[in-house]
């Protein structure tokens, strides 16, 4: 029953396919498999074009699994980073940074290699690389060309074993509202 509730707010939070068009297609799919259990990857990012909806779904897949009972939290990178520094003053960061290793699901919305300092990308890439050999569900979008993502960040989503990376080539929403 939850899975049947988060398959239909999937469609909800999509406008029930609506506007999807084949450019956004396969971004699309792969942010429902992973949401609903029946991808066969955990690790999923997904890159394109500002505007083309890579944080929408993002929300969606959150929300999906939220609605199955999952443990999945979404942040903004950017944020995130804000956060981690403020718990290195609190003395926080240990636990901070083992929850974000082990929570069932973690989604990482707008990553962009300048937001972060050295300190940061270590963090991020600690997260990521834990996550990664324990094949927790890990999902990240970006609007910069996958080329500037630091290797040892994008090497873990073009894994053919447990990853998937897609193109969104969609084009921009906010434009088409005018
Ligand atoms: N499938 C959709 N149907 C209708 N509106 C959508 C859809 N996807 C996204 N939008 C709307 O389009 C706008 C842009 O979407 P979103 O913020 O997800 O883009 P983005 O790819 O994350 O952009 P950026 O790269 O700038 O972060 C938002 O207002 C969002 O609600
Ligand atoms: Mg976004």
């Amino acid at each position: 029953m939850d899975a049947v509730l988060a398959l239909y707010f999937f469609g909800v939070i999509i406008g029930h396919g609506i506007s999807i068009g084949n450019r956004t297609q396969a971004a699309y799919d792969a942010a429902k498999a992973l949401a609903l259990g029946q991808s066969d990857f955990c690790f999923l990012l997904i890159y394109g074009g500002t505007g083309n909806g890579k944080s929408h779904l993002a929300n969606a897949v959150t929300i999906a699994l939220n609605l199955q009972g999952r443990d999945c939290r979404l942040y903004d990178v950017a944020d995130l980073l804000s956060h981690l520094r403020e718990c290195v003053g609190d003395n926080t960061i240990e636990a901070e940074v083992k929850l974000l290793k082990e929570m069932y699901a973690l989604v990482l919305d707008d990553f962009k290699p300048e937001y972060a300092t050295a300190w940061g990308a270590d963090r991020i890439e600690e997260i990521i690389n834990f996550r990664y050999r324990a094949s927790l569900i890990t999902m990240l979008t970006t609007n910069i060309d996958v080329t500037q993502i630091p290797d040892r960040i994008v090497s873990r989503f073009n894994d053919p074993e447990m990853s998937k990376a897609v193109f969104n080539q969609g084009v921009d929403y906010r434009m088409r509202r005018k």
